[in-house]
C-alpha cells in the first residue's frame, strides 16, 4: 500500500495498491506523481526550500517506479525515472564571491613561524620591548574550502574556491551535507562562513569499499574522495557521500563576528557550526611551536587527514591593519607537516619539454605508496640535481649522482610533484651508468643550450619545437588563462595533430567553427567526439572571445609572466591597445617606457625583459596579432578601490610616520588604488610628510606638489 502526499493542497499518491489500478487511475497518477517529483526538486534545489521530507521524496519516486513497471506502456516521455534530482547545466554556475578566498602562505621549519612573527611584528612597527602577539593555531583540514551565504539567517548559496574570486556554485551539494546549517538563529544579516569541506577516514574506507563493490573506481584518498563527491553535477550522489564541514574564517558579513579571531570562531559555534576544538590562542611563536608538537602527535588519530596548523593573529584590528598580498593574507600562514617518504625502483629518467622549452627530467618510478597516494612518477628538478650538486657547483646528497636503476627516496608534500630526495648507494646495480642529459631536444632535434645563470637547459626551437607549442596550448586554454570547457590537455593533442582541422596556435581555436562548417571533414566525426560535443566546444569558444586583459596576458604563456604578475600589468595598462603599445616600444634596459614597466610594484628587470623580448620576436608577435583580432579583450580597472580619493595617484611617503609603518602606509595606499614611489618629481600628486622629512619635502615644494601631514592622509583615505 502506498501512503497520501498532500503538496501544497494536491493530493500526489494513492492509497491503493498499483494492482488494483485501472490504465485511466495509473495515467492520471503518473501524471500527478511527475508534477509532485517536479515541484519538490525545485522546491529543494532551486528554492532551497523542501517541502517535503526525503523519506516522503524517495516514496513518491518509488511509488511511480512501481506503476511504470506495471504499466510500462504509460510511461511518460519526462518520467521523473529518468531524471536524477533537478534538471541542471552539464557544468556549475559561476560565482564571484563577494570577499576574495584566500589562500595561505607556508612555513616549513621553526625558523618560519619564528621570522613570520616577526614579520607581522615589524609591518606593525612593534619594537622588542612590546608584549608578545596573541595568534589562534588550529590545524589545517586536508580537504577543500567551501564559502556559504547566509542572508537573513537562510543558507542562500554555497560556493567552491575556484580561483578565489570566482568559484563554482554548488548549493543544492552544500545542503546534503549534515554540518552545514540551512537556517541560523540570531546571525548577521549577510554572513559568509568559510571552511573546508572533507571526509573522515572510517568514511572514506566505507565508501571506497562501496565504490569497489559496486565496480566503480576508488579514490586516492580522502581530500580526493571528498573533492569528488562535493562535485558531482547530481546532488543526490553528494548526499550519499558522508561529507563534513569544519568552519574557520568568514567572508562578508554585515556586522562583525567579534573583535578576535578566537572569539568569531567562538560566535560560529554558537551559531551551531562545527569549529576544530584543537584550537588554541597562544602567546607569541614558542607557544605556537608547543602548539604544532602536541597537534603532529595527536594528528594519526583524529580520524580525519590533517597536513599542518594555521596560525593566525588573533587581534582582528591588527588583522585589518596587516591586510593581504595578491593571494594571502599577512596575517596567517600555514606551519606544514614534513613530507612523507619511501623508497622505490627508478627504472627510467625521461625528459618533458615544457612550455618555455625547458627539458624537466623526470623519473619513472615502480609504484610505491607515499602518504596514501601512489606514485609512480616524480621530478628530478634539472641536470645539476640528477648529477648531485647545486647550481652553485656545491655537492648536494653528498655529491652522490642519480642513475636509472637506482634505488631512490621519493617524498611528497601537499600537492606537490613528488620529488626524488635521495640515492642509496649500496642498492646501486653494477650495471648503472652515469645519465647523460640530452644537448638535442628529444622533441624537435633543435640544440638546447643553457644560459649562464640558468639551472636548467631550453631548447632553441620555439615555435617549430611541437612540444612547446602543444604545451603553449595547454596554458592557453587552463584554468587561469581561457578555461575553454571541453578543451583540455587531452583534445588540444588530438587538434594539434589534427590534419585537416589543425589547432597549431592560440589563434586557431578561434578559427575552429568557421573553419569546421567550410570543411567535409568535421570535428564531429573525430573518434570521441559528436555533433553535441563540437557544437558545445563552438559554443564554449565562442563565450571566451570576449575576455578581460589580465587572463589574455597570462595566456601567453610568457616565461616569468605568471598570474598575478598579468593581473598587475593589466591594472597597470588597463587596455590592450595600452599595453601593447607600451610594450612594443619598450627597449631592455632602457627609455620611458622600460622605466614604467619595471616601475610596477611587482614587475622586476627579468620579467620586464622576457616581456619586451617576446613582442619583440616577428613570429611570436605576428601570432599574439592574429589572436587579438579573433578577441574582444575587456578593459581591466586599476587596482583597489576606484572610487578612492587616492586612486591612480603617485604618492610618496617621507619622514617619519607615527600611525603606521612605511610598509603598511604604501599597501594601504595601493589597495586604495594609489602608486607608491620612492622619490618626488614632477609626476608626484602628493607628497606625506611626517616629522623629520627633509630633501623629499622640499624638492616637493619647489615642484609645487601638493605636501600634506600623516594625519591629513589620513583623514582623506577615512582612516583618520
Ligand atoms: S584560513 C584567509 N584555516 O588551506 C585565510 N585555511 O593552503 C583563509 N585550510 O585555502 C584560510 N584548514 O582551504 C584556514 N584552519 C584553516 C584551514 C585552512 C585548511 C585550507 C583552506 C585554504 C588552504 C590554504
Amino acid at each position: 500500500m502506498g501512503r497520501t502526499f498532500f503538496l501544497r493542497g494536491t493530493r500526489v499518491s494513492e492509497t491503493s495498491d498499483v494492482a488494483v489500478l485501472t490504465e485511466d487511475q495509473a495515467r492520471a497518477e503518473l501524471a500527478r506523481l511527475a508534477d509532485a517529483i517536479a515541484r519538490a526538486n525545485t522546491a529543494y534545489h532551486t528554492e532551497d526550500a523542501p517541502e517535503i521530507s526525503d523519506a516522503e521524496y524517495d516514496a513518491l519516486k518509488r511509488r511511480n517506479a512501481e506503476i511504470e513497471a506495471a504499466f510500462p506502456h504509460l510511461k511518460r516521455r519526462d518520467s521523473p525515472s529518468d531524471r536524477v534530482g533537478a534538471p541542471v547545466g552539464e557544468t556549475f554556475a559561476k560565482v564571484t564571491h563577494a570577499v576574495r578566498m584566500l589562500s595561505l602562505a607556508n612555513a616549513f621549519e621553526d625558523a618560519d613561524v619564528r621570522d613570520f612573527d616577526e614579520t607581522v611584528r615589524r609591518y606593525l612597527g612593534l619594537r622588542d620591548g612590546d608584549p608578545v602577539l596573541k595568534y589562534t593555531a588550529e590545524p589545517k583540514i586536508d580537504g577543500l574550502s567551501l564559502s556559504l551565504r547566509y542572508e537573513g539567517g537562510r543558507l542562500i548559496q554555497a560556493a567552491t574556491r575556484g580561483d578565489g574570486e570566482t568559484g563554482e556554485n554548488v548549493t543544492a551539494n552544500a545542503l546534503t551535507i549534515g554540518d552545514i546549517p540551512r537556517d541560523l538563529d540570531r546571525a548577521p544579516d549577510v554572513l559568509e562562513v568559510r571552511g573546508e569541506v572533507y571526509m573522515s577516514h572510517a568514511d572514506f574506507e566505507l565508501l571506497n569499499t562501496r565504490q569497489t563493490e559496486a565496480g566503480g573506481k576508488s579514490f586516492a584518498n580522502p581530500r580526493n574522495a571528498a573533492a569528488g563527491s562535493l562535485r558531482q553535477l547530481d546532488p543526490g550522489i553528494t548526499r550519499a557521500r558522508p561529507l563534513r564541514f569544519f568552519a574557520y574564517a568568514w567572508g562578508e558579513v554585515s556586522a562583525p563576528l567579534g573583535e578576535t579571531q578566537s572569539g568569531a570562531i567562538g560566535r560560529l559555534k554558537e551559531l551551531g557550526f562545527q569549529v576544530n576544538d584543537l584550537t588554541e590562542t597562544c602567546a607569541g611563536p614558542e607557544e605556537m611551536l608547543a602548539h604544532y608538537a602536541r597537534i603532529e602527535v595527536q594528528r594519526a588519530t583524529l580520524g580525519y587527514d590533517i597536513d599542518g596548523v594555521v596560525y593566525k593573529v588573533n587581534d582582528l584590528d591588527l588583522q585589518r591593519r596587516l591586510g593581504v598580498r595578491s593571494t594571502t593574507p599577512r596575517w596567517a600562514i600555514a606551519h606544514k607537516f614534513p613530507a612523507e617518504l619511501a623508497w622505490t625502483r627508478l627504472e627510467k629518467i625521461e625528459i618533458q619539454v615544457g612550455r618555455t622549452g625547458a627539458l624537466s627530467p623526470v623519473a619513472r618510478l615502480a609504484p610505491v605508496t607515499v602518504g596514501g597516494v601512489v606514485v609512480s612518477n616524480a621530478t628530478l628538478h634539472n641536470e645539476d640535481y640528477i648529477a648531485g650538486r647545486d647550481a652553485n657547483g656545491d655537492p648536494i646528497r653528498g655529491g652522490k649522482d642519480i642513475r636509472e636503476g637506482d634505488w631512490v627516496q621519493v617524498y611528497r608534500a601537499g600537492d606537490v610533484i613528488p620529488k626524488v630526495a635521495d640515492v642509496d648507494l649500496s642498492q646501486r646495480p653494477d650495471c648503472a651508468t652515469p645519465y647523460q642529459f640530452p644537448q638535442l631536444c628529444p622533441e624537435c632535434g633543435s640544440e638546447a643550450v643553457r644560459e649562464e645563470g640558468d639551472a636548467v637547459r631550453r631548447c632553441t626551437g620555439g615555435i617549430i619545437c611541437p612540444a612547446q607549442t602543444v604545451e603553449k596550448l595547454k596554458h592557453f586554454v587552463g584554468r587561469a588563462a581561457f578555461d575553454i570547457d571541453g578543451l583540455g590537455a587531452k583534445q588540444v593533442e588530438m587538434l594539434y595533430a589534427d590534419e585537416t582541422l589543425p589547432v597549431r596556435e592560440p589563434a586557431d581555436i578561434f578559427t575552429l567553427a568557421d573553419r569546421d562548417r567550410r570543411n567535409v571533414s568535421k570535428l564531429e566525426n573525430r573518434l570521441g567526439w559528436g555533433e553535441k560535443s563540437a557544437n558545445n566546444l563552438f559554443e564554449a569558444i565562442e563565450e571566451k572571445r570576449k575576455i578581460p586583459l589580465n587572463r589574455v596576458i597570462f595566456a601567453l604563456g610568457i616565461r616569468h609572466v605568471g598570474e598575478s604578475a598579468a593581473a598587475l600589468l593589466a591594472a597597470h595598462y588597463t587596455t590592450w591597445d595600452a599595453f601593447e603599445g607600451a610594450i612594443a616600444a619598450a627597449e631592455v634596459g632602457a627609455g620611458p617606457e622600460w622605466d614604467d614597466l619595471i616601475a610596477i610594484d611587482g614587475v622586476g628587470a627579468v620579467m620586464a625583459a622576457s616581456l619586451v623580448t617576446a613582442f619583440h620576436q616577428e613570429a611570436e608577435r605576428a601570432s599574439i596579432d592574429r589572436l587579438v583580432a579573433q578577441l574582444d579583450v575587456q578593459d581591466v580597472a586599476p587596482r583597489g578601490n576606484v572610487d578612492s580619493p587616492v586612486a591612480g595617484k603617485t604618492v610618496v611617503f617621507t619622514g617619519t610616520l607615527e600611525k603606521m609603518t612605511r610598509a603598511e602606509a604604501k599597501a594601504r595606499a595601493e589597495a586604495l588604488g594609489a602608486k607608491v614611489s620612492g622619490s618626488v618629481s614632477a609626476r608626484t600628486d602628493l607628497v606625506v610628510a611626517g616629522p623629520g622629512a627633509g630633501s623629499k619635502a622640499k624638492k616637493a615644494a619647489d615642484l609645487g606638489v601638493e605636501t600634506i601631514d600623516e594625519d591629513t592622509w589620513l583623514d582623506l583615505i577615512g582612516e583618520a
